[in-house]
């Protein structure tokens, strides 16, 4: 085993990474954490901590409620909203740049990617500043947000609901796609601020493994991909992503 202290290490990802012929980036709540953000599974501040994902994050639950849900999504959306995009963000758009190839897949749903200058990012769970209509499942654009009840489809008159994706449902299919044709096909695979406990996209890493790819993870904690991943920054992500530039 070879050990290098922590900026030979980074050194030595960074030229690894300006190698690689193609990389994916697969980011969760963490990117956003230092963004003001919270998380879903931290112990104290994660938002499954506080509530109940089975009252608000699924088709059943809107069902059953959806006032209830439309408010709890409204007050997520008003929180990214203010909030701004941090050195980690930055320093992926950056990137982006800087590569020819180069694929961000995002599980959040806050746009922060977006407003810090990424242009192609893989929305794997929706994007809470859409509206859908919760029949048809088309994105409604008739309403300017916010509103505190929510509204109807003018076409069919089912309620609209926030552009998400909730627990029971399925991934857009051109995402899904998309996402696990470039994990099967890179070379270099960052996992960033995720618990790599949901499914599908906790499976997007385990694809880049079995089709060769060199894989990172940069978390603070410990997950199940961390066993696995070839290299581990135990780390901030608006830390850490500065420095691999
Ligand atoms: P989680 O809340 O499950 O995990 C967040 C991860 O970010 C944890 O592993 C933290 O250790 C890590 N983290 C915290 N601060 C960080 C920082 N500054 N830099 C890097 N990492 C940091 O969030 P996700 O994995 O994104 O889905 O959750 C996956 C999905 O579960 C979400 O998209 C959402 C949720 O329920 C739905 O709502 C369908």
């Amino acid at each position: 085993m070879v050990i290098f202290d922590y900026t030979e290490g980074l050194r030595l990802l960074t030229q690894r990474l300006y190698e690689s012929r193609k990389v994916v980036v697969l980011t969760g709540a963490g990117i956003s954490a230092e963004s003001g953000v919270p998380t879903f599974r931290d112990a104290l501040t994660g938002l499954w901590a506080q509530y109940s994902p089975e009252d608000l994050a699924t088709p059943e639950a809107f069902e059953r409620n959806p006032k209830l849900v439309w408010d709890w999504y409204a007050w997520r959306r008003d929180m990214v909203e203010k909030a701004q995009p941090n050195l980690g963000h930055l320093a992926l758009a950056e990137l982006e740049k800087r590569l020819e190839d180069f694929t961000l897949v995002t599980q959040n749903v806050d746009s922060l990617h977006q407003r810090a200058g990424s242009r192609r990012v893989l929305e794997y769970h929706g994007n809470i500043t859409k509206t859908l209509c919760s029949k048809e499942k088309t994105e409604l654009s008739e309403f300017a947000l916010p509103l505190s009840t929510p509204p109807c489809c003018s076409l069919c008159g089912a309620y609209a609901r926030p552009g998400v994706v909730w627990f029971g449902e399925k991934i857009p299919v051109d995402v899904l796609e998309k996402a696990n044709a470039a994990s099967r096909s890179c070379d270099f695979f960052v996992s960033i601020g995720t618990s790599s406990l949901v499914y599908p996209a906790a499976g997007l890493a385990e694809v880049a493994l079995r089709f060769g790819a060199y894989v990172v993870e940069i978390n603070p904690e410990p997950t199940p991909l961390t066993p696995f991943a070839h290299f581990v920054v135990q780390g901030q992500a608006g830390q850490v992503l500065p420095r691999l530039l």
